[in-house]
């Protein structure tokens, strides 16, 4: 069974976040809101608990997971900080970006994916904080759907998916971002791979450092194994359209983008902006999947900035159709 708690996500119930945390304290598995998506939790530090996070997602074992602390200390014991995660950490934490840095003996070889680098990241939301601060151990957290499957950026998607797999789900409502946090490999400063596009803005985090993210090349892609799996995607298939050119004609499609496509489509979830596109894609998917259309028109959002270039991303991959490295050459697709 189960456990489901709802929780005022930006003034959690005590008594709630010391149950939950207590079920980590044991080895167990909780989901929780965060501000990107749902994740889902386990002692970091505790190998057995963590191979249960793998079990429960059906997640290849060679894929690390993020490490989730909610104070600055921590981290000192977990990885080698140089000064560019100082700079990143000061400047931006809590935030929707994790970062990669040297790992240190404390962290079990399963929960980094037998990597010598760990990633880690402080959350910016308060149910988040306070149960790992609960727990008193950083929290390893994938997002909590079943691997493949659209990241839950609500309760009914991690349920759908969790339920009966994991002791505990924290129902914190709608998140905020949509799409998971950036995850960048700064154990290089001169040479900072830009892993995973997300939630912090690549244009914010050259303005800080005054450099370029650069594109991981085959030796260090062998570092980010995330990016080899196939990611977010609905049972039905995902068919990508770009403003302005021919809509597809399809029987019993749904459609979700920002520009209403020309021709009549009955079915369909329209944003106002880029921002809630990127936060409502995922719930849009499960949605139209729920209702049994043939398949899911999404449309490409070719030149948008800040969280653009990972929504980019996240159709891509949901569509089968990702070129790797394509949103680092500013190409279009
Ligand atoms: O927003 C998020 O990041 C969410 C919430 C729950 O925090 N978490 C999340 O976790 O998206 P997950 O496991 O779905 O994605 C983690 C990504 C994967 O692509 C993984 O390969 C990469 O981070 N990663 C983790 N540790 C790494 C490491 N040591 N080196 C390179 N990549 C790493
Ligand atoms: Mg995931």
């Amino acid at each position: 069974m189960t456990i489901i708690a709802k929780i005022n996500k930006w003034n959690p119930e005590p008594e709630k976040i010391s149950q939950a945390a207590g079920i980590i304290k044991k080895g167990g598995l909780v989901a929780f809101p965060t501000e990107t998506v749902y994740g889902l939790g386990a002692d970091a530090l505790n190998a057995e608990a963590v191979k249960k996070i793998y079990a429960a997602k059906g997640r290849p074992s060679d894929n690390p997971l993020i490490l989730h602390v909610a104070d600055f200390e921590k981290i000192y014991e977990l990885v080698e900080v140089n000064e560019t995660a100082e700079i990143l950490m000061k400047k931006f934490w809590p935030a929707p970006l994790t970062l990669v840095m040297k790992a240190k003996n404390i962290i079990p070889s399963v929960t980094r994916g037998g990597l010598d680098t760990a990633a880690i990241r402080m959350p910016d939301n308060p149910t988040a904080l306070a149960l790992i601060e609960a727990a008193g151990t950083p929290v390893a957290a994938p997002s909590a759907n079943l691997s493949g499957r659209p990241s839950p950026t609500d309760f009914e998607s991690v349920f759908n998916d969790m339920n009966g797999r994991i002791e505990m789900i924290l129902d914190g409502g709608e998140v905020e971002v949509g799409i998971e946090s950036t995850v960048i490999d700064i154990t290089n400063p001169k040479k900072i791979l830009m892993l995973r596009p997300g939630g912090m803005p690549r244009e914010i985090l050259e303005e800080t450092l005054k450099m370029k993210l650069e594109v991981p090349d085959s030796q260090s892609k062998k570092r980010s194994p995330g990016t080899r799996y196939r990611h977010y995607a609905p049972n039905i298939p995902v068919i990508i359209w770009r403003c302005g050119e021919k809509f597809p004609d399809f029987d019993n499609a749904a459609y979700v983008g920002i520009h209403a496509p020309e021709i009549k489509i009955k079915n369909f979830i329209l944003f106002d902006d880029i921002k809630n596109f990127a936060r409502g894609l995922f719930a849009a998917f499960r949605k139209f999947e729920r209702e049994k259309f043939s398949c899911v028109i999404v449309e490409y959002p070719q030149d948008s900035f800040g969280i653009g270039e990972g929504l980019r991303d996240r159709i891509l991959r949901s569509a089968g159709a990702e070129n790797k490295n394509m949103y680092n050459k500013g190409e279009k697709f």
